[in-house]
């Protein structure tokens, strides 16, 4: 399905962002695993991908930080030889309730998850124009649509990211480049095993399909948005959450 695209995957060494790495090498896409914390969970996500006969390589680097961004994506897109696909999906959580949320909170949340998207956006751009079929995934969370209570920080970051998905859509739709969100419910990853189990058991009576999501309901969706099959949609922001905001 993905047989000999590039793909640029950011906070790939984890969760959700390793599921969507994976789920590209095995459908044939060279894959980038961008990575904020420790190599050897990356160098395992690069090494079960190349399992699968693609290649894969690995590179740490802060996506909140501009001009390295800017350094680690031209190597990337050197290494791979051209870039057709980048899934924005590096992000943290500070939760904390409005009274308490520290300016170092809000900014933290704000530079990884938002203008991280910016900075590797930006500095991929031109070389996904140059894709006969280039795709940009932006993972946001149904968290930007609602809002919640205790993450001003991380919904405003969210949200943001629906209007930043729409204007670049916009922005390169001439050049034949599609531009989608997709906005999580809650699912299991490291990010929610750090709820209490009481607060989990009460998530799951929220959610008509009465089960967290899996990582390989985001990472299917996220192939998809990246195949020809896609290729009419964009603008779009897709909830994947077992119904719970519908
Ligand atoms: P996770 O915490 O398991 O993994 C996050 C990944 O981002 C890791 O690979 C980490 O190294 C990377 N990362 C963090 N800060 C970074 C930085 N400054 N520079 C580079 N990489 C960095 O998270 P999870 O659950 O897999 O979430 C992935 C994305 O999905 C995030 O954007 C999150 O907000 C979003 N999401 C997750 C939901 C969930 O229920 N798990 C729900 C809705 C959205």
């Amino acid at each position: 399905m993905l047989h000999g695209k590039k793909a640029v995957i950011t906070g790939a060494s984890r969760g959700i962002g390793r599921e969507i790495a994976l789920t590209y090498a095995r459908c044939g896409a060279d894959v980038a695993i961008v990575y904020g914390g420790n190599s050897s969970a990356a160098e395992g996500v690069a090494a079960e991908a190349r399992g699968f006969g693609v290649r894969a390589v690995c590179r740490q680097c802060n996506v909140a930080d501009f001009e390295q961004v800017r350094g680690v994506t031209e190597e990337l897109a050197a290494e791979l030889g051209g870039v057709d696909i980048l899934v924005n999906n590096a992000g943290i959580t500070r939760d904390t309730l409005l009274l308490r949320m520290s300016e170092s909170d809000f900014d933290d949340v704000m530079d990884v998850n938002l203008k991280g998207m910016f900075n590797f956006t930006k500095h991929l751009s031109r070389r996904i124009m140059k894709s006969a079929a280039g795709r940009i995934i932006n993972i946001s969370s149904v968290i930007g649509l609602t809002g919640n209570a205790g993450q001003v920080n991380y919904a405003a970051s969210k949200a943001g990211i629906v209007g930043l998905t729409k204007s670049v859509a916009r922005e390169l739709a001439p050049r034949g480049v599609t531009c989608n969100a997709i906005a999580p419910g809650f699912i299991e990853t490291d990010m929610t095993a750090a709820l209490p189990e009481e607060a989990s058991a009460k998530l799951k009576d929220r959610i008509p399909l009465a089960r967290l999501g899996k990582t390989a309901d985001i990472a299917q969706l996220a192939l998809f948005l990246a195949s020809d099959a896609a290729s009419y949609i964009t603008g779009e922001v897709i909830q994947v959450d077992g119904g719970m905001c519908m």
